[in-house]
């Protein structure tokens, strides 16, 4: 089989080309930078909003691992480029990475690129895996402002946020399987999570443990929510991401706890202690 992997530059797509080499796998590379991705491998440039590029750059893949693009207005359109790429080119199958309760009228507004990118990928008519990502366990950390405090509308809201690295495992695991031909995958959507649902107060006080400096959780209203962001002048779209994605937690959207990650690698996933333990550096600007 020929496997491409996109967003290898980045934290997840780098974890995912490595994992998947040391299961004895290839992939194909493509990234919008040629220069920027790893030597050694059949290096394909494309962005994702280039259907030419894109077309080009996927001929002759059967399976294409897609890293959901960076957040941007123009996001959902860039995705549906290239779903809309892998059918001209001939591809059979993509592995998206996906969002958790992923739906059309999501909390977290961000959330609905991924449903509506899945839509497209149903509606194509190729074979595929979704990979329903809950917020990632790294990224806590830096939900923690200068001040010690993580603030937003998340109220007492459960989170079951899952380790980048086990993400990567699960993903290398699925592409091998292709890679071998087992098609056990096919048509699956696999919920990716932590082995708990956590509170950003409990996600606070771990912080303060590990860091040894206060570490509190403000639940704002969405008014205070919306006027704490205002100083990063950050566009209207991102800004609502931020917000929503605090509301998604207060309504549940990100509480489903799953054993999708330990039925696909055979073994549990990372608890958030067991993350902060292992990776120091992913919190040292906070000590
Ligand atoms: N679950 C979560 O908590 C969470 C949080 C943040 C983001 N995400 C989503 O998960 C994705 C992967 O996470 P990550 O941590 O691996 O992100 P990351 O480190 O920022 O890497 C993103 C990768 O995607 C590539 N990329 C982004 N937009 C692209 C585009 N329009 N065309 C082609 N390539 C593009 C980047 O390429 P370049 O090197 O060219 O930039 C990079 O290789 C993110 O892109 C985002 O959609 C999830």
């Amino acid at each position: 089989m020929s496997i491409a992997i996109t967003g290898s530059t980045g934290a997840i797509g780098g974890a995912v080309l490595q994992k998947f080499e040391a299961l004895g796998g290839a992939a194909i590379l493509i990234g919008r930078d040629a220069t920027t991705l790893a030597d050694g491998h059949d290096n394909r440039q494309a962005t994702y909003g280039d259907a030419v590029a894109m077309t080009a750059a996927l001929r002759s893949v059967d399976t294409l691992f897609f890293v959901s693009g960076r957040e941007s207005a123009t996001r959902l359109a860039e995705h549906l480029t290239v779903v809309r790429s892998a059918q001209d080119a001939g591809v059979s199958r993509i592995v998206y990475l996906s969002f958790l309760g992923a739906a059309a009228d999501s909390t977290f507004t961000l959330g609905r690129h991924h449903w509506f990118t899945e839509q497209a990928i149903r509606e194509s008519g190729l074979a595929f895996a979704f990979l329903r990502d809950s917020l990632y366990q790294d990224y806590l950390p830096f939900m923690t402002g200068d001040d010690g405090v993580i603030r937003g509308p998340a109220g007492d809201g459960r989170l079951s946020a899952v380790a980048r690295n086990d993400v990567a495992d699960v993903a290398a695991t699925i592409l091998r399987a292709d890679d071998i031909g087992d098609r056990v995958h096919d048509g699956r959507s696999y919920d990716i999570t932590g082995p708990e649902a956590i509170t950003l107060a409990e996600v606070a006080a771990e912080l303060q443990r590990v860091t040894g400096r206060p570490v509190s959780f403000v639940n704002e209203t969405e008014a205070e929510a919306y006027a704490s962001r205002a100083k990063f002048h950050a566009p209207a779209f991102e800004v609502e991401g931020w917000v929503t994605s605090y509301q998604s937690i207060a309504e549940g959207e990100m509480s489903m706890v799953s054993g999708d990650v330990e039925s696909v690698i055979g073994r549990p996933p990372t608890r958030f202690a067991e993350f902060l333990a292992a990776h120091p550096e992913s919190y040292a600007h906070l000590v």
